[in-house]
C-alpha cells in the first residue's frame, strides 16, 4: 500500500467514517446500561488524522467513547495499530482522549486473542478496516465472534473487500477474466492483487474454498463478487443473527463496490439502527440526487435511490404474509430494502397504510408501538361472553 495513504482521504472513505460515527452515538449509551464494562477496538487504527486534516476511525471512535466516559461510564477504546511511525502519529494525535483511549502497537493478528478474552467480560464493538483482505483470516475473527455464544454482546463492523476476494481466487486458480472486467477500477484492483497468496492461504481468509468453484464459473465479475459475498455472510451467520452489509461504490456507475461494509450483531435494535446509519450516509453522498418523492419520467436514479413511498408500501405488504408484530414486520421489510429507508418511514408508511385499511391492527388503531399484531385482513371482533 502506498505511503500517501494517509495523505488524503479517498472519496469513498467518509461513507464508513459516517456509518461507523451515526452508529457509535446512539450504541454507546444504551450498551453502557447493560452492566458490564464497554469497549471499542479499532483493530487496523492508522494515525488518527489525515494530512488534509480529516478524521480517521481512532478519533472518531475517540471522540464517541470520551463523551460518554467523561460521564461516568465504563467505557474505552483500544486503537491497534502495526506501523511504529502511524502509531506514533496516532498518540499523538489522541491528545485530550487519552484518558479512555489506549493505543496499542502491534499487529491485529498478535492481538486477536486478547479481543477475545475481553469479549469475555465486556460488551465489545470491534471495527476492522484493513488495507486489503490479508489480515482477516476468519478463524481468527471467528475467535472473537464465538463469544456470543456464551452470551457477550459482540458487534463487528468490517469493511470487506470482497472484490480483492475475487481478484486475487482468479488470479490463483489462473482463471480467465470474466467479460465485465475493464473500465478504471481495474488497476486499483490489480494493485490489490497478492502474487504470493496461494489457494490455501484463500481458503484461511474465506472461510472455506467455496470461492473456488465461484472464480471458475462462467459468470461476470459482478456475479462473482455477489456470490462469495453470500457465501462469506452465510459463514458470519453461524454467530450472528443480524447481518447485513453494504457495497460502497469508487464512482456511482459501477456494477462492482470498491469494497463491502459487513455489521454483525444477534440484536435486531443493531440491525435497525445499522440501517438508519447507512441510510444517512446514503442521503448525505447522493445529496440533491436523493430527494423525497420524484418526478417519474425525468428521474434518472435507481429505483433504491428514491424514497419512494409507494415502493415501500409494495414491500411492506409483501412481508406481510402472517399476522405479525409490527417490530417484526419492519425488520422482515428492511432485510429487502436495506439501508433504503429509515425506521421512523416504515413505521410511519405502517400507520398510514392501517389508515387507508390496507392493514389491520388488533386493537383498530393506528398509533401503534411495535408489539402490536398486524394482519392484512381485519381481526375478528371477539364478542363479550354474557355467562
Ligand atoms: C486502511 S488503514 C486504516 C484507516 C483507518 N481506519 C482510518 O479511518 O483512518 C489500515 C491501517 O492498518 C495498519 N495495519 C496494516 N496491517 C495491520 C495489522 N496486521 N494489524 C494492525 N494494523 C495493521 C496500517 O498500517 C494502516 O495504518
Amino acid at each position: 500500500m502506498s505511503s500517501d495513504f494517509f495523505q488524503s482521504k479517498k472519496p469513498w472513505s467518509p461513507y464508513k467514517d459516517m456509518i461507523l460515527s451515526y452508529y457509535l452515538t446512539p450504541y454507546l449509551p444504551k450498551v453502557c446500561s447493560l452492566g458490564k464494562p464497554v469497549i471499542v477496538v479499532d483493530c487496523f487504527a492508522g494515525p488518527g488524522r489525515f494530512g488534509d486534516g480529516t478524521e480517521g476511525s481512532p478519533l472518531i471512535i475517540a471522540r464517541a467513547v470520551a463523551q460518554i466516559a467523561q460521564k461516568g461510564k465504563a467505557v474505552s477504546a483500544l486503537l491497534l495499530e502495526e506501523k511504529k511511525a502511524l502509531f506514533r502519529r496516532l498518540q499523538a494525535n489522541l491528545g485530550p482522549h487519552e484518558f479512555c483511549c489506549h493505543p496499542k502497537q502491534g499487529s491485529f493478528e498478535d492481538s486477536a486473542k486478547e479481543i477475545a478474552r475481553l469479549a469475555q467480560t465486556h460488551t465489545v464493538f470491534v471495527y476492522l478496516d484493513p488495507y486489503g483482505i490479508k489480515s482477516l483470516h476468519f478463524a481468527t475473527l471467528a475467535g472473537i465472534y464465538e463469544n456470543i455464544r456464551r452470551g457477550s454482546s459482540v458487534e463487528v463492523l468490517l469493511n470487506l473487500n470482497t472484490p480483492s476476494l475475487v481478484r486475487n481466487g482468479l488470479a490463483i486458480l489462473k482463471c480467465t477474466q470474466p467479460a465485465d472486467v475493464k473500465g478504471d477500477w481495474v488497476a486499483e484492483q490489480e494493485a490489490e492483487v497478492d502474487r504470493t497468496m496461494t489457494a490455501e492461504c484463500l481458503d484461511s481468509i474465506a472461510g472455506g474454498a467455496y470461492w473456488r468453484k465461484i472464480v471458475c464459473g462462467k459468470g461476470s465479475f459482478a456475479d462473482m463478487e455477489q456470490t462469495c459475498l453470500r457465501e462469506y455472510l452465510n459463514k458470519m451467520g453461524q454467530y450472528f443473527d443480524q447481518i447485513c452489509c453494504y457495497g460502497v461504490k469508487a464512482k456511482y456507475e459501477h456494477t462492482v463496490p470498491k469494497y463491502r461494509l459487513v455489521f454483525g450483531s444477534r440484536h435486531p435494535d443493531a440491525y435497525v439502527l445499522m440501517n438508519d446509519a447507512v441510510c444517512n450516509a446514503r442521503d448525505r453522498f447522493l445529496g440533491k440526487q436523493r430527494v423525497e418523492g420524484y418526478l417519474p419520467g425525468l428521474d434518472m436514479r435507481g429505483e433504491d435511490e428514491i424514497h419512494d413511498p409507494c415502493r415501500l408500501e409494495r414491500t411492506v405488504l409483501d412481508v406481510l404474509t402472517a399476522p405479525t408484530s409490527r417490530g417484526d414486520l419492519v425488520i422482515r421489510a428492511m432485510r429487502k430494502v436495506f439501508g433504503e429507508y429509515k425506521e421512523a418511514e416504515h413505521r410511519r408508511i405502517v400507520g398510514d397504510m392501517i389508515r387507508r385499511g390496507k392493514m389491520f391492527s388488533r386493537s383498530g388503531k393506528s398509533r401503534i408501538n411495535d408489539h402490536e399484531t398486524l394482519s392484512r385482513k381485519p381481526f375478528k371482533v371477539v364478542e363479550p361472553r354474557h355467562d
